[in-house]
Protein backbone atom coordinates (compact mmCIF):
# COMPACT_ATOMS: atom_id res chain seq x y z
CA UNK A 1 0.00 0.00 0.00
CA UNK A 2 0.90 3.43 -0.81
CA UNK A 3 3.10 4.81 2.34
CA UNK A 4 3.20 1.51 4.57
CA UNK A 5 6.95 0.42 3.17
CA UNK A 6 9.27 3.40 2.72
CA UNK A 7 11.09 1.39 0.00
CA UNK A 8 7.73 0.32 -2.11
CA UNK A 9 8.44 2.85 -4.71
CA UNK A 10 12.38 3.30 -4.51
CA UNK A 11 13.32 4.36 -8.01
CA UNK A 12 10.22 5.39 -9.61
CA UNK A 13 8.63 8.88 -10.27
CA UNK A 14 5.54 9.87 -8.79
CA UNK A 15 3.48 12.53 -11.00
CA UNK A 16 0.73 14.19 -8.39
CA UNK A 17 -1.68 17.62 -9.97
CA UNK A 18 -3.18 19.58 -8.10
CA UNK A 19 -0.41 18.86 -5.87
CA UNK A 20 0.02 22.53 -4.18
CA UNK A 21 -3.79 21.64 -2.75
CA UNK A 22 -5.05 19.94 0.86
CA UNK A 23 -5.76 16.58 -0.58
CA UNK A 24 -2.81 16.00 -3.01
CA UNK A 25 -0.19 17.58 -1.40
CA UNK A 26 -1.19 14.52 1.49
CA UNK A 27 -1.01 12.32 -1.56
CA UNK A 28 2.24 13.41 -2.23
CA UNK A 29 4.24 13.38 0.94
CA UNK A 30 2.61 9.88 1.34
CA UNK A 31 4.45 8.79 -2.16
CA UNK A 32 7.51 10.40 -0.99
CA UNK A 33 7.33 8.67 1.98
CA UNK A 34 6.61 5.45 0.14
CA UNK A 35 10.52 6.24 -1.41
CA UNK A 36 8.92 7.55 -4.75
CA UNK A 37 10.74 10.76 -6.35
CA UNK A 38 7.45 13.31 -6.59
CA UNK A 39 6.73 15.78 -9.19
CA UNK A 40 4.28 18.02 -8.00
CA UNK A 41 2.18 20.14 -10.99
CA UNK A 42 -0.09 22.60 -10.14
CA UNK A 43 -1.33 25.91 -11.04
CA UNK A 44 -0.34 27.80 -8.19
CA UNK A 45 4.27 26.92 -8.57
CA UNK A 46 4.60 28.23 -4.69
CA UNK A 47 1.94 26.24 -3.25
CA UNK A 48 3.80 23.25 -5.24
CA UNK A 49 7.18 25.15 -3.78
CA UNK A 50 6.08 25.08 -0.37
CA UNK A 51 5.28 21.32 -0.47
CA UNK A 52 8.33 20.25 -2.14
CA UNK A 53 10.26 22.05 0.48
CA UNK A 54 8.56 20.61 2.82
CA UNK A 55 9.40 16.61 1.43
CA UNK A 56 12.89 17.42 0.45
CA UNK A 57 13.59 18.99 3.98
CA UNK A 58 11.92 15.43 5.25
CA UNK A 59 14.93 13.65 3.17
CA UNK A 60 12.34 13.40 0.02
CA UNK A 61 12.83 13.66 -3.08
CA UNK A 62 10.50 16.26 -4.61
CA UNK A 63 10.57 19.11 -7.56
CA UNK A 64 7.43 21.56 -8.24
CA UNK A 65 6.39 21.94 -11.51
CA UNK A 66 4.19 25.02 -12.31
CA UNK A 67 1.42 23.26 -14.98
CA UNK A 68 -2.22 23.53 -15.88
CA UNK A 69 -2.89 19.97 -16.02
CA UNK A 70 -5.70 20.87 -18.68
CA UNK A 71 -3.85 22.36 -21.17
CA UNK A 72 -1.81 19.59 -23.30
CA UNK A 73 1.22 21.56 -24.26
CA UNK A 74 1.87 22.55 -20.57
CA UNK A 75 1.74 19.08 -19.48
CA UNK A 76 4.09 17.73 -22.54
CA UNK A 77 6.46 20.74 -21.32
CA UNK A 78 6.04 19.10 -17.52
CA UNK A 79 6.89 15.91 -18.96
CA UNK A 80 9.71 17.08 -20.53
CA UNK A 81 11.31 18.91 -16.98
CA UNK A 82 10.08 16.22 -14.58
CA UNK A 83 11.74 13.53 -17.23
CA UNK A 84 14.83 15.60 -17.59
CA UNK A 85 14.89 16.50 -13.69
CA UNK A 86 13.96 13.37 -12.19
CA UNK A 87 15.50 10.57 -14.39
CA UNK A 88 12.82 8.05 -13.87
CA UNK A 89 9.27 9.25 -15.02
CA UNK A 90 6.60 8.21 -15.53
CA UNK A 91 4.79 5.82 -13.03
CA UNK A 92 2.00 7.17 -10.72
CA UNK A 93 -0.14 10.14 -11.20
CA UNK A 94 -2.65 10.09 -7.64
CA UNK A 95 -5.03 12.68 -9.24
CA UNK A 96 -6.09 15.25 -11.43
CA UNK A 97 -7.04 18.89 -10.66
CA UNK A 98 -10.41 17.58 -9.02
CA UNK A 99 -11.77 21.78 -8.60
CA UNK A 100 -11.44 21.39 -12.59
CA UNK A 101 -13.42 19.47 -15.55
CA UNK A 102 -12.29 15.91 -16.24
CA UNK A 103 -10.42 15.91 -19.56
CA UNK A 104 -11.58 13.83 -21.98
CA UNK A 105 -7.93 11.98 -22.14
CA UNK A 106 -4.92 12.35 -20.34
CA UNK A 107 -2.30 14.01 -22.39
CA UNK A 108 0.71 11.38 -21.12
CA UNK A 109 -1.37 7.59 -21.23
CA UNK A 110 1.33 6.10 -19.46
CA UNK A 111 0.01 7.00 -16.09
CA UNK A 112 -1.33 5.10 -13.79
CA UNK A 113 -2.98 5.35 -10.45
CA UNK A 114 -1.77 4.81 -6.83
CA UNK A 115 -3.76 1.73 -5.88
CA UNK A 116 -5.12 3.14 -2.13
CA UNK A 117 -4.91 5.61 -0.42
CA UNK A 118 -2.40 5.72 2.63
CA UNK A 119 -3.60 4.26 5.95
CA UNK A 120 -1.81 6.90 8.00
CA UNK A 121 -3.32 10.08 7.05
CA UNK A 122 -2.36 13.30 5.73
CA UNK A 123 0.05 14.96 7.55
CA UNK A 124 -1.43 18.45 7.07
N1 LIG B 1 -10.15 19.01 1.37
C1 LIG B 1 -11.19 18.20 1.66
O1 LIG B 1 -11.41 17.79 2.81
C2 LIG B 1 -12.13 17.72 0.56
C3 LIG B 1 -13.11 16.81 0.86
C4 LIG B 1 -13.95 16.34 -0.16
C5 LIG B 1 -13.79 16.79 -1.45
N2 LIG B 1 -12.82 17.68 -1.73
C6 LIG B 1 -12.67 18.12 -3.13
O2 LIG B 1 -11.44 17.58 -3.63
C7 LIG B 1 -10.88 18.54 -4.50
C8 LIG B 1 -9.49 18.91 -4.03
O3 LIG B 1 -9.64 19.38 -2.72
P1 LIG B 1 -8.50 20.21 -2.05
O4 LIG B 1 -8.99 20.56 -0.69
O5 LIG B 1 -7.20 19.51 -2.15
O6 LIG B 1 -8.52 21.50 -3.00
P2 LIG B 1 -7.41 22.62 -3.09
O7 LIG B 1 -8.10 23.80 -3.67
O8 LIG B 1 -6.69 22.74 -1.80
O9 LIG B 1 -6.39 22.02 -4.15
C9 LIG B 1 -6.63 21.97 -5.54
C10 LIG B 1 -5.31 22.26 -6.20
O10 LIG B 1 -5.45 22.03 -7.60
C11 LIG B 1 -4.81 23.07 -8.28
N3 LIG B 1 -5.41 23.16 -9.61
C12 LIG B 1 -6.68 23.49 -9.92
N4 LIG B 1 -6.87 23.44 -11.25
C13 LIG B 1 -5.69 23.06 -11.78
C14 LIG B 1 -5.24 22.85 -13.11
N5 LIG B 1 -6.04 23.01 -14.17
N6 LIG B 1 -3.95 22.48 -13.31
C15 LIG B 1 -3.12 22.30 -12.25
N7 LIG B 1 -3.49 22.49 -10.98
C16 LIG B 1 -4.76 22.87 -10.74
C17 LIG B 1 -5.02 24.30 -7.43
O11 LIG B 1 -4.07 25.31 -7.72
C18 LIG B 1 -4.89 23.71 -6.03
O12 LIG B 1 -3.56 23.78 -5.56
C19 LIG B 1 -11.82 19.75 -4.54
O13 LIG B 1 -12.66 19.60 -5.67
C20 LIG B 1 -12.60 19.62 -3.27
O14 LIG B 1 -13.88 20.20 -3.39
C21 LIG B 1 -11.97 18.17 -0.75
Amino acid sequence: MCGDDPQELEGKVAVVTGAGGVLCSGMAEALARAGAAVALLDLRPEAAQAVADRINRAGGKALAVKANVLDKKDVQTAEQTVRSSLARPISSSTARAATAPRPRRSPISSFSTCPRMPSDGFSN
